[in-house]
């Protein structure tokens, strides 16, 4: 069994990762109302991401023998005023999601359990490389966003991003 302590908090994972899916779905939304089908197509395939890390916290519990408690999912809703708005959104979103993920592993280190820890280095990992992918998003607009036929190539090549399955097989 694994400690209360860390189940909670994987639990919670659950519903934060269903969360960043229904956030990333929100600002593919905004983003095919505006024409910019190449912005829109990223995050849904990033929404679909974050649905399996729910998928996958979600087993990791079963696998352990705990019981799923599905929570309501917050609503998204944010206005934005500018394009660039959900990638900063984004970015702070997966910079919050690092520190839920440090915030289990500390807690199952101090629990000496080590096999929640082991499972935890892949979404360390994974975090690591979705601060940069979001970070690099930002960079890449505040270079070419200004311009019209720039932005047209930066939308053409995020409509390229296509969903694969995660690494992480459990
Ligand atoms: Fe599942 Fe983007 O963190």
């Amino acid at each position: 069994m694994l400690d209360t302590k860390v189940k909670e908090l994987l639990n919670t994972q659950v519903n934060k990762e269903f969360y960043s899916a229904y956030l990333y779905l929100d600002f593919s939304n905004y983003y095919a109302d505006q024409g910019l089908e190449g912005f829109a197509n990223w995050y849904k395939v990033q929404a679909q991401e974050e649905r399996d890390h729910a998928m996958l916290f979600m087993q990791y519990l079963q696998n352990n023998g705990c019981k799923v408690t599905l929570e309501a999912i917050e609503k998204p809703g944010k206005e934005f005023a500018s394009f660039s708005d959900p990638l900063k959104a984004g970015y702070e979103h997966e910079q919050y999601v690092t520190g839920l993920i440090h915030a289990i592993y500390g807690a199952a280190n101090e629990a000496k359990d080590f096999r929640t820890m082991q499972f935890l280095d892949w979404f360390v990992k994974e975090q690591g490389e979705e601060e940069t992918n979001a970070e690099g998003l930002i960079k890449k607009f505040e270079l070419f966003g200004s311009d019209p036929r720039a932005l047209y190539m930066l939308d053409s090549e995020l409509a390229a991003r296509v969903y694969s399955a995660p690494s992480l097989v459990l």
